[in-house]
């Protein structure tokens, strides 16, 4: 039999997941939702659910998929034993990707055409009037979005079509450390603004008053997505890892890199925000409209301009990869189909509806369902539903259908490093995260 792709090293696992965790989840997504969920009280619920939540739940997916050592899909029939329902997860897990995948790669497009923008110097000199409307053109535009959202999706599918090792892990390892290097540059930059003071309030003040079952569940549905969480993703990444690598402290690093990620887009953003008289709550064009206002200003703003889209464009392109991944892994175990033709089949799928989700965007479109977009819709639909379930499912079944014994020592690597961390964390998987995220999701769905 052919042996299984491993990650060279516990770098290797760090990077790919932190490449598939940081991208559009932390610099778009999550700064939108901060603003339309009253700032800091969201802030404090999200650290709390990354966090108590997130990290064992990431532990989880990769003691699946380490012990499994298969797609989501073969993973959970592989530890149910025959005649269950629980590769029903998985299957959820892999339809999941495709939607997530759908709208990602609309916002994905969006990078790459501002990247465009910025290469050309469209932003110099202009005033937020007009800032606001290259953004409305460009998302109004017939064609451009499309273009660049399949531009995107054929780029994502020649990565993956290459495999893991070669494809996956070299990208991450270069990029992402440079992506925190100019955003801690930018950072600074927005905190000498004008309106820092009230940006900064805005987003480390929580207003406890403010919390909510909506906010709850906005902050749990972006932690899952932004750490690519609750629906196999890392269950697929899990599959990758060596036997002697610590899944604890990799888990730990990536969620604590990501969380980092947002608050860092999250102190770039406001302050430049109230700086500028843009509101908060502008939603999808916070980030767009926002960033190209602090490089207009900026000394060197071309430039910085320049690498940030660049920078942005391949952190996203390393999530996309982790999203087709899934697909990829689950058709080509479970299918037998080859690597690169699996690739270019989900891409071709995943463009279908994901064309319809760019076209969603554009003002008087016809692609609404239920007064959503079907941008909103598929995000909307992930991120409050499926990966909240999935989620939900995966840590039930590390923490009650798997073998305590098995799970402890997947956690322990066979025994060989210390047990009581490991232990209290098993008893979160158990325990604290089920209920808290079933708490959460019931609260939302009784809460309208
Ligand atoms: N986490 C990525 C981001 O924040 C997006 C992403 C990649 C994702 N893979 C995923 C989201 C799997 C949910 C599930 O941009």
């Amino acid at each position: 039999m052919k042996q299984r792709e491993n990650f060279s090293s516990k770098l290797g696992i760090i990077v790919a997941t932190a490449g598939s965790a940081l991208g559009l989840g932390n610099i778009y997504r999550f700064p939108c939702e901060a603003g339309t969920n009253g700032g800091g009280a969201f802030l404090i619920v999200y650290l709390i659910i990354a966090l108590l939540i997130g990290t064992p739940l990431m532990v989880s997916e990769f003691v699946i998929g380490r012990r499994a050592r298969s797609n989501p899909i073969g993973a959970f029939r592989l530890l149910s034993g025959k005649k269950n329902v629980w590769p029903v997860v998985g299957y959820l897990g892999v339809l999941c990707a495709f939607l997530i995948l759908a709208f990602y790669t609309t916002v994905a497009g969006w990078t790459l055409g501002y990247l465009g923008k910025s290469a050309a110097n469209h932003f110099a000199g202009q005033d937020l009037g007009q800032i606001q409307l290259q953004f409305m053109n460009f998302t109004n535009h017939p064609w451009l979005p499309i273009v660049c959202q399949l531009i995107f999706l054929a780029l994502t599918a020649f990565v993956v079509a290459r495999g893991v090792k070669d494809g996956i892990e070299r990208w991450s390892k270069i990029l992402m450390p440079l992506l925190l290097v100019i955003m801690v540059v930018l950072c600074i930059n927005s905190l000498t603004l004008s309106g820092a003071k009230e940006g900064l309030r805005f987003f480390f003040n929580p207003d406890f008053g403010k919390i909510n079952g909506r906010v709850l569940i906005s902050a749990l549905g972006q932690a899952f997505f932004s750490l690519s969480i609750g629906m196999g993703a890392l269950i697929t990444y899990g599959s990758y890892i060596g036997k002697k690598d610590n899944m604890v402290s990799s888990a730990a690093g990536v969620v604590l890199a990501d969380t980092l990620v947002a608050v860092l887009a999250g102190v770039i953003i406001f302050p430049a925000a109230f700086t500028f008289g843009i509101q908060p709550q502008a939603g999808a064009s916070l980030a767009f409209t926002t960033l190209p206002m602090v490089f207009q200003q900026m000394t060197g703003g071309y430039f910085f301009c320049l690498i940030f889209f660049l920078l942005l464009v391949i952190a996203t392109l390393t999530s996309t990869i982790s999203l087709l991944e899934v697909i990829v892994a689950a058709t080509t175990e479970e299918m037998k189909l080859s690597r690169p033709l699996a690739a270019i089949l989900g891409a071709v799928d995943t463009a279908l509806i994901g064309v319809l989700a760019t076209l969603s965007f554009r003002d008087g479109s016809p692609l609404h369902i239920g007064g959503r977009t079907v941008f909103d819709l598929l995000d909307h639909m992930t991120a409050s539903y499926f990966m909240p379930l999935g989620g939900l499912l995966i840590v039930l079944f590390v923490g009650w259908k798997m073998k305590r014994a098995d799970v402890l020592d997947e956690l322990t690597n066979g025994g060989t490093l210390k047990t009581g961390l490991r232990k209290a964390i098993l008893f979160i998987i158990r325990y604290l995260a089920p209920v808290a995220i079933a708490v959460i999701f019931i609260s939302q769905l009784v809460g309208k």
